[in-house]
């Protein structure tokens, strides 16, 4: 994707917004654009994960066993749970369509972590959501 289209949609996820160019271009270099088609499983629950993936166009299910919790879309992120917590896949993700995703490696996401607090602050918030539900409470 050219550089100047990337950019444009790092701009437009709700999780970047404090985000300042010269940040936005840092994180670009972070991060690789994929486009993936219906049916891809991008994270599967009970295996090890590798990677932090948020949602650019399309929308992505998320799954307990055979069960569907939720859908994602555009700006929305997934993948962090097992990545911060150092556990398994706590859900099976899979692409409803056709999917742009931006993928970031284990590393670099706790980079973007450490770089920026108000990415992780918003990260953190929705791990306590997610694994409140998956608990029941
Ligand atoms: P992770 O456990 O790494 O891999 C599966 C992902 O699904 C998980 O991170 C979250 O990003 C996401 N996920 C799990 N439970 C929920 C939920 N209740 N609502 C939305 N997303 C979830």
């Amino acid at each position: 994707m050219p550089r100047d289209e990337k950019l444009d949609h790092l701009r437009g996820v709700p999780l970047f917004a404090r985000m300042g160019t010269r940040e936005l271009e840092r994180l670009g270099e972070l991060a690789d654009d994929v486009e993936v088609g219906l049916d891809r499983v991008l994270a599967e629950q009970g295996a090890v994960g590798h990677e932090f993936f948020i949602v650019l166009e399309g929308r992505v299910m998320v799954l307990d066993g055979n069960t569907p919790v939720t859908t994602l879309g555009p700006g929305e992120f997934f993948g962090e749970i097992a990545l911060i917590e150092s556990v398994p896949r706590t859900a099976t993700v899979r692409a409803e369509g056709i999917v742009r995703l931006l993928v970031i490696g284990h590393r670099e996401f706790h980079a973007l972590m450490d770089e920026f607090p108000s990415v992780r602050a918003a990260v953190m918030d929705a791990v306590a959501e997610r694994l409140r539900r998956s608990e029941g409470v």
